[in-house]
C-alpha cells in the first residue's frame, strides 16, 4: 500500500493502532516522548505476534513484515513525511493542541492529522491547526487490533476530501467505519450510558443485587457481560470518569447523570478487576472468586422487568442519537454491535420489540418516576404514530 502512516504516543492505544496499520501494509513511525513506553510497545508487539503465530494465524514471515513496518521515534519531526497521523497521547487538550500545532510545521499540507480523543471535542482540537480542514477524529477500540469498529469524526472545519480520505484509510484497514457527529462521546460512550447508568439505578433503589441485574442481562438480552462484570473489567475509575464527563458535556443532561453507587466504589478504591475487588471479589488471574449468584433468587418475573427496563433506555438513546442525527440507523447499530458487542442492533431490536412497545415502556417509567431522565425520545413517538420502523 505504500502509504505512511504517523502515531504520536506509544501507550495503549497508540501500540495498538500502529499494530493495526502495520499489518495493512502501511509504513509507521510510532512517537512517544518516554523511551520505556516505546520500549515496552517495541516488546509488546512482538509478544502479541508470537501468540498469533501459536495460534496459526500468521507465520513468522508476516511477523517479521509487520515488525519492520514499524520504527519507532523519539521526535515528532520524523512523522514528517507521513499521509496520515493519528494522535493518542494523554487525553489533555492543552497538550494536544500544542503537540498539533506544532506537527503541523512539520508534515506537508495534504497530511491528515487525526485524533483518537474519547472525550474531546474535535472542533476544539482542530483549532489549534492553520489549516483545521485536515483535522478529524478517528477513534479506535481498546484492544485496537481486535475491534472492528472504528468512529470517523468530522469536525465542523473538517473537508471533505479529509473525511473521505479517512473513511476509505480506516476502512483498507478491514475496520468497520461509523461516521458520528462531534458530540459528546459520539455514538458508542454516548449510547451505551444507560447500560450502566440503569443497572446502578436499578440496585440503587433496592429492586435487585449486582449479580441478578448481571444475569438478566445476559441470559434475558444475551450481551456477553453483565453490567456490573463489565464496569468492573473497564474499571471504576474510568468508567466513572466517561460517565461523568458525557454528563458535564451534555450540560447536565439528567438523562446521563452518574451514580453514587460507582462513585463510591472508586472511591475506595475498588475498582474491579484490576484491583481485586470492584462489584465482584477476583483472583490473581482476574476470575470472578465471590459471587451473590449463588443466593439468587431466579425470579423470572423480575428479571424480565430489569432486563426490558435497560433494554427500551438503551433503545431511547440510540433513537435519540438517530433524531439528532449523530450518526445514520445503520452506522448506531454498527456501533454498538461491533465497539461493544452488543448481541444485536439496539434500533433493530426496536423493530422486533415494535416502536409501541418502546414508548409504552418509557411512558411508564416517566408515569412511575416523573424524571426527565425517562422522557420518550420524540422520534419513537412519531414513529409509532405513523406505524414507521427503523429498518424495512
Ligand atoms: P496511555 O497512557 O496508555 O498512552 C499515552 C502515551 O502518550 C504514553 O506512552 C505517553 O508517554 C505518551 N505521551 C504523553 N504526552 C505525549 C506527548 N506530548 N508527545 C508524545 N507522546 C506523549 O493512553 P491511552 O489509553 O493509549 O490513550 C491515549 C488516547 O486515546 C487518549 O486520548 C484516550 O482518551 C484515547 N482512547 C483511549 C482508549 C482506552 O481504552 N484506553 C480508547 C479510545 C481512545
Amino acid at each position: 500500500m505504500g502509504i505512511k502512516i504517523g502515531i504520536i504516543g506509544s501507550g495503549t492505544m497508540g501500540s495498538g493502532i500502529a499494530q493495526v496499520a502495520a499489518t495493512a501494509g502501511c509504513q509507521v513511525k510510532l512517537y512517544d516522548t518516554n523511551q520505556e513506553a516505546l520500549d515496552k510497545a517495541k516488546t509488546a508487539l512482538e509478544k502479541i505476534l508470537n501468540r498469533l503465530i501459536e495460534k496459526g494465524r500468521i507465520n513468522s514471515k508476516e511477523k517479521n513484515r509487520i515488525q519492520s513496518n514499524i520504527s519507532y521515534v523519539d521526535s515528532l519531526k520524523d512523522l514528517s513525511a507521513s499521509n496520515l497521523t493519528i494522535e493518542a497521547i494523554v487525553e489533555n487538550l492543552d497538550i494536544k493542541k500544542k503537540v498539533f500545532s506544532e506537527l503541523e510545521t512539520y508534515v506537508s499540507d495534504d497530511c491528515i492529522i487525526a485524533s483518537n480523543t474519547s472525550s474531546l471535542s474535535i472542533a476544539s482540537i482542530a483549532s489549534s491547526l492553520q489549516n483545521p480542514e485536515r483535522c478529524i477524529g478517528i477513534h479506535f477500540f481498546n484492544p485496537a487490533p481486535l475491534m472492528k469498529l472504528v468512529e470517523v469524526i468530522p469536525a465542523i472545519q473538517t473537508s471533505k476530501e479529509t473525511l473521505e480520505k479517512s473513511v476509505q484509510i480506516v476502512s483498507d484497514w478491514k475496520k468497520i467505519v461509523a461516521v458520528a457527529k462531534d458530540t459528546p462521546g459520539f455514538i458508542v460512550n454516548r449510547v451505551a450510558r444507560p447500560f450502566y447508568g440503569e443497572s446502578l439505578r436499578i440496585y440503587e433503589e433496592g429492586i435487585a443485587d449486582f449479580a441478578t441485574i448481571d444475569w438478566s442481562l445476559k441470559e434475558l438480552g444475551g450481551f456477553r457481560m453483565g453490567p456490573f462484570e463489565l464496569m468492573d473489567f473497564i474499571g471504576n475509575d474510568v468508567n466513572y470518569t466517561v460517565t461523568e464527563t458525557v454528563f458535564t458535556a451534555f450540560y447536565f443532561d439528567p438523562r446521563y447523570k452518574p451514580a453514587f453507587t460507582q462513585k463510591r466504589f472508586a472511591e475506595a478504591g475498588y475498582l474491579g478487576r484490576k484491583s481485586g475487588k470492584g462489584y465482584y471479589d477476583y483472583d490473581e488471574k482476574g476470575k470472578i472468586v465471590t459471587s451473590s449468584a449463588v443466593e439468587r433468587s431466579h425470579n423470572e418475573e423480575l428479571s424480565q422487568r430489569i432486563f426490558n427496563r435497560v433494554l427500551v433506555m438503551l433503545i431511547n438513546e440510540a433513537a435519540d442519537a438517530l433524531f439528532l442525527n449523530i450518526a445514520s440507523a445503520e452506522d448506531i447499530d454498527n456501533a454498538m454491535t461491533k465497539g461493544v458487542n452488543y448481541p444485536k442492533g439496539l434500533l433493530a431490536w426496536a423493530d422486533e420489540k415494535g416502536i409501541d412497545w418502546c414508548v409504552s415502556k418509557m411512558d411508564e417509567l416517566y408515569n412511575e418516576y416523573h424524571e426527565d431522565r425517562y422522557r420518550c425520545s420524540p422520534l419513537l413517538r412519531e414513529m409509532n404514530k405513523k406505524g414507521l420502523r427503523f429498518f424495512e
